[in-house]
């Protein structure tokens, strides 16, 4: 296989493994391949059990392979917000002649500059995942995006440094690696998720992100287009199903039945007349129960969920963020979420759901993240992430989109969603609310 113009994104989840090949193809990218399969060996996001895991990514490959009729061979991977660390990092190399004169930068600068940067003391247990360089400064003049080509004494790189339990760095590189795969990128989950999940405008002005998993629930806040801030609590849509299968005495298979078919996440829009057959443990005639008593079980959980959340955001003042809350992740499928997160919360709330790729599912809005994300990479982040894990650059093309025609054969193997919700495609991209200075110096406190 010519791996150049192949992408393959893998998110490993609690509940689910998704993998999306994407294929390069006249200046755009198309799926031309997808799998999900049940995930096993994962507890709240993060990998306990190497083996299993390693059998269920083989099991999702296999699948996207067969649909994409081709073999993969390297994967980007998304790696869980748990216990990530955010901190802006900086490199200073000399790029002079021995005599002092200047001369031009190069790729190999750049790569100089970033181990510069890498430079910093970590503490033992923790790895970089990923640099994001935010401006390169030339012989004291900053705010240069790509040095290279131009000519000085002195380069400099300012960024942001992630970094990551190295626990969770090695099992992940180790599952893909066990499952005959060679790790391409490793990538910060809710880097990659904002990638597709907010506009450009939320990314500059500020807004929220929360990842609805079955594991566990990420929040991300994303301002001046750079995550600063990840919260995570480990409880998700697992959670709501072991609560359905507790209250109505049914076992966890039926309860995941109940809560996709029946289930809301707001108890007000759930009817109190309506009722549905429940299969109660050592009963022999199924239960009768109303729309409205299931709403009330998955409500508590969510509440639980999001008043942690609230919690936590308001401590950084994160709900007064111009772009409010964007909901993705599997159970922001759940009808009723976007009410119960707006009274909750209380700023605006939306639910981002795939649609351009017709895998119109919120599930798996991260492992297309992930495959968007890496694409749309330039040259200078590219080398930047190359350097982390000691490889070369290799050029690859650039921004693309994807082409719907050619993917008219892809369906999800959940029930797609609805298509009544509010897309952060849909929004204007320069959409300047006013007064919004008073924005700016919310998170910059997390940097100091
Ligand atoms: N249509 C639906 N209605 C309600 N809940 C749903 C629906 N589809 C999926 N879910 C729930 O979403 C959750 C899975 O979401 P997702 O696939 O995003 O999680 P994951 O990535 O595997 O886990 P995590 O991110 O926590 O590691 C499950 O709890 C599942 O029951
Ligand atoms: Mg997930």
């Amino acid at each position: 296989m010519g791996n150049s113009s192949i992408y393959v994104g893998i998110d490993i989840g609690t509940t689910s493994i998704k993998v999306i090949i994407a294929e390069y193809l006249k200046d755009q990218i198309n799926i031309i391949g997808y799998g999900n399969t049940r995930s096993a060996g994962l507890n709240r996001g993060v990998i306990v059990d190497i083996d299993q895991v390693v059998k269920a990514i083989k099991e999702a490959v296999k699948q996207a392979e067969e649909k994409a009729n081709i073999q993969i061979s390297e994967v980007s991977v998304g790696v869980p917000a748990n216990m990530l660390q955010i901190e802006r990092c900086k490199g200073m190399i000399a790029i002079g002649n021995e005599d002092g004169n200047s001369k031009e930068i190069s790729d190999i600068d750049v790569r100089r500059v970033t181990e510069a940067a890498l430079v910093q003391n970590l503490p033992p247990e923790r790895d970089v995942i990923d640099i994001v360089p935010d401006e390169f400064i030339v012989d004291g003049f900053d705010g240069i995006q790509d040095p290279r080509g131009m000519v000085g004494v002195r380069l400099e790189m300012q960024g942001v440094m992630y970094t990551g339990p190295k626990t969770i760095l090695h099992n992940t590189r180790k599952c893909i690696e066990r499952a005959g795969l060679k790790v391409r990128d490793m990538i910060v989950a809710p880097l990659a998720l904002s990638q597709v999940a907010l506009t450009d405008g939320e990314k500059d002005f500020g807004a929220i992100l929360i990842d609805l998993g079955g594991g566990q629930t990420t929040a991300a806040v994303v301002h001046d287009h750079q995550l600063k801030y990840t919260y995570v609590d480990q409880e998700g849509g697992d959670y709501v199903t072991r609560d359905i299968s507790i209250v109505l005495n049914t076992s966890i298979e039926n309860a995941e039945i109940l809560k996709r078919n029946y289930g809301y996440a707001d108890e007000t829009l759930a009817s109190n007349e309506d009722t549905f057959p429940v299969t109660v443990v050592g009963q022999q005639e199924p239960e009768m129960i109303t729309e409205e008593y299931l709403a009330q079980i998955i409500e508590a959980r969510l509440q639980q969920i999001f008043g942690k959340l609230k919690a936590d955001l308001d401590r950084i003042n994160a709900l007064q963020l111009p772009g409010g809350i964007v909901l993705t992740g599997g159970l922001a499928a759940l009808p009723g979420v976007k009410e119960l997160a707006q009274k909750i919360f209380g700023v605006n709330v939306k639910v981002f759901i795939p649609q351009e790729m017709n895998l119109r599912i919120p599930s798996f809005a991260q492992v297309i993240g992930i495959v968007e994300y890496v694409t749309q990479e330039n040259e200078i982040d590219q080398i930047v992430r190359r350097t982390l894990d000691g490889q070369e650059f290799i050029s690859k093309p650039k921004v693309n989109q994807l082409d719907e025609d050619e993917q008219q054969d892809i369906k999800p193997d959940f029930e797609p969603v609805a298509d009544e919700y509010d897309t952060p495609k849909d929004k204007k991209k320069d959409d300047k609310p006013k007064g919004m200075d008073r924005f700016k110096a919310i998170f910059d406190k997390f940097f100091d």
